[in-house]
């Protein structure tokens, strides 16, 4: 069975939708299947968590669950297919962001953890680490609100990203500077991914 599973990470801000966008374009060029994808996802679930997300109406441990069970079905009905077609599968957040984010609005990381014990890992995994101010500034003119309170909340989150990062579960690829700049790194990773798997 062919296909390699990518996942990237980061704050709001980061470059992540930016980043995925770029090496699936690279991957593609190289004429490899590429699926593009991202959590939360299209489907019913991932839809409902959007729309909790806009009304604000967000408890951590509901969206724990929600997030969880949209990341098996975007696995069952998505991502599994397009990997058995030995395509290249790049998600734009995946169960770390699970880990980060509601770890850091106070949900116990062991139990996050075993809820998405049965979410398979991704070949890579990218953590594109920015500062909070870099990551608030990139967003500041799409969303000015409430930027003060995201930043505190930024603040747990980006220290979670890093211990997972320090514990070897994700690579890290500097997010400063410009996006060409970004993608030379990211791309340094994949390819040696796809080379290394290569058949
Ligand atoms: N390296 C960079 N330098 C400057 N601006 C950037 C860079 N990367 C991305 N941007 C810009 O910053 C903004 C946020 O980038 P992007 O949407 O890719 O972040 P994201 O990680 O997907 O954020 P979110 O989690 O909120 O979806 C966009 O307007 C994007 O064009
Ligand atoms: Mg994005």
């Amino acid at each position: 069975m062919g296909g390699y599973f990518i996942a990237l990470e980061g704050l709001d801000g980061a470059g992540k939708t930016l980043q995925a966008a770029m090496l699936s374009r690279k991957v593609a060029s190289l004429g490899l299947g590429v699926l593009s994808t991202a959590e939360p996802t299209d489907g019913p679930v991932g839809k409902l968590i959007k729309e909790m997300l806009v009304a604000g109406q967000a408890d951590p441990r509901e969206l724990a669950l929600l997030f969880t069970a949209d990341r098996y079905q975007h696995l069952r009905v998505e991502v599994e297919p397009a990997l058995r077609k030995g395509a290249v599968v790049i998600t734009d957040r995946y169960l770390y962001s699970t880990l980060a984010y509601e770890g850091a609005m106070g949900v116990d990381l062991d139990y996050l953890r075993q809820v998405n014990r049965l979410a398979r890992l991704p070949d890579l995994a990218v953590l594109i680490d920015v500062p909070v101010e870099v990551a608030l500034s990139r967003i500041s003119s799409r969303r000015a609100l409430q930027l003060t309170e995201r930043g505190q909340l930024l603040s747990s989150v980006n220290r979670i990203y890093r211990e997972m990062a320090s514990r070897g579960e994700l690579a890290v690829v500097d997010g400063k500077g410009k996006p060409e700049e970004v993608f030379d790194r990211l791309w340094g990773l994949v390819g040696t991914l796809l080379q290394f798997k290569k058949p």
